[in-house]
């Protein structure tokens, strides 16, 4: 982990109300998919924290987030330009876990979920292993272009069916897979309970990346714990996430 101030190389609208921003960060700089940077938006007090945001990508001396313009601090985030400086910690929090080679991954993302679930997706597919992809929205308004994904082909699915299939990309998910699969989602939590539930019935393991709100970001102040299972322990979202196994997470 380290804290820097990374020149941005861009910051663009890539669906409606949904940014990716891209910076550069060192030659040795490694964050793995599932990780986050928190991110000091502005100089001023306002807002005073920092704000935690998933990787989407690293590699070749670049980083990105996608992020959704929703209040003031990511509202002062879009209106960051190239050569703006970024004041990054990073990286942070753990990353997904891996398939097996007999595994089949199932990546499943909602929203601003597609960030880490998208780094997880370019990953398997540069190494090689199998991975079914599905993302959804409530409108085709917000999703990016079809080539943004380059050749990860998601399936789509919209509530109102403007883009990809009507319905949630649950729906989506079939109830049969040749090989076992594992599960993998991120975005709102009903979305990552109905995949909880769709894993706990095929008896598959599933991660999901939890989102909270965040103090410190590394472990210090309790500001984002979530309980687990037994419904008496809690978990840091920052230090011990911000990925879990769905099963050990207390579902509302
Ligand atoms: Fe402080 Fe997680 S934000 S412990």
């Amino acid at each position: 982990m380290r804290a820097e101030i990374r020149p941005i190389i861009s910051n663009r609208e890539i669906a409606e109300g949904y940014h990716e921003l891209l910076f550069e960060v060192d030659e040795d700089f490694r964050a793995e998919p599932g990780q986050f940077t928190t991110i000091r938006i502005s100089a001023s007090s306002t807002p005073l924290l920092r704000r935690p945001f998933a990787f989407a990508s690293c590699a070749d001396r670049r980083a990105s987030i996608i992020y959704q313009r929703r209040g003031p601090g990511t509202e002062l985030l879009a209106g960051k330009r190239e050569g703006d400086e970024l004041d990054i910690i990073a990286p942070l929090g753990n990353r997904w876990p891996l398939p097996s080679t007999e595994e089949t991954a199932i990546l499943v993302a909602g929203g601003i979920g597609m960030g880490p679930i998208l780094f997880l997706a370019t990953e398997l597919q540069e190494s090689g292993r199998p991975a079914q992809l599905y993302i959804g929205a409530r409108t085709g308004d917000l999703l990016p272009e079809e080539s943004f994904f380059g050749d990860l082909n998601p399936i789509l699915a919209t509530d109102d069916g403007s883009r990809g299939t009507r319905g949630t990309v649950a729906d989506l998910i079939p109830k049969k897979f040749p090989a076992p699969p594992r599960f993998y989602a991120c975005g709102p939590e009903p979305m990552m309970r109905a995949v909880h539930d769709i894993a706990l019935e095929l008896k598959a393991p599933c991660a999901v990346s939890m989102e909270q709100t965040m103090a410190c970001g590394v472990g210090a102040c309790m500001g984002c714990v979530i309980r687990l299972a037994d419904g008496e322990e809690y978990a840091r979202v920052c230090a011990d996430g911000p990925i879990f196994e769905s099963r050990e997470l207390l579902w509302s």
